[in-house]
């Protein structure tokens, strides 16, 4: 397993459309393992395969409090929502210590591949239904900050280029 660099908002390798998994393999599935690595290190709750700059349709989610239970989600897909929406504080491994409060769905349904290529259906509601939009947003190059204002939006690529330049040269 390896430990893959997280891009930064606003990379525009960020904004880039994830391609479908054509077969679940060996492939696939070591993608899989250097994702739920880098998820754990971080630590995060969730983790696209957008965010570590591959353009492929690869989720890994944790909200265990044990961080011992991943849950893999290759060519995901929404198959229901809600209509009921709800408010959630969310923060971005892309966004770094930035958490604002978005609107979506309260539940939804949704279909994807496991680890075997072997299709399954999973209702979600609470943290894991936010965590499943805001990662599915990722592959489709869409970020939870947008979601929010301009102004914030400004704000939050100028906070992030100015952190990242400060990480290049702490002196
Ligand atoms: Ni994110």
């Amino acid at each position: 397993m390896a430990l893959l660099p997280v891009l930064c908002y606003p990379d525009v390798r960020l904004f880039k459309v994830a391609k479908p998994v054509a077969q679940v393999d060996a492939r696939t599935r070591k993608i899989v393992a250097d994702m739920a690595e880098t998820m754990y290190e971080a630590p995060g709750v969730g983790l696209a395969a957008t965010q570590v700059d591959v353009h492929e349709r690869i989720i890994v989610i944790d909200i265990s409090e044990s961080q011992d239970e991943l849950m893999v989600f290759i060519n995901p897909e929404l198959v229901w929502a809600s209509d009921e929406k709800k408010s959630w504080r969310e923060g971005c491994l892309s966004v770094p210590e930035y958490y604002d409060e978005v609107d979506r769905p309260d539940r939804v349904r949704i279909k994807a591949l496991d680890l075997n290529g072997n299709s399954f259906e999973l209702d979600a509601d609470g943290l894991l239904s936010v965590c499943l939009q805001h990662e599915m947003d990722h592959l489709e190059g869409k970020v939870f900050v947008e979601y929010l204002s301009l102004l914030k939006r400004s704000r939050i690529s100028l906070k992030m280029k100015k952190r990242a330049k400060e990480l290049a040269s702490p002196f």
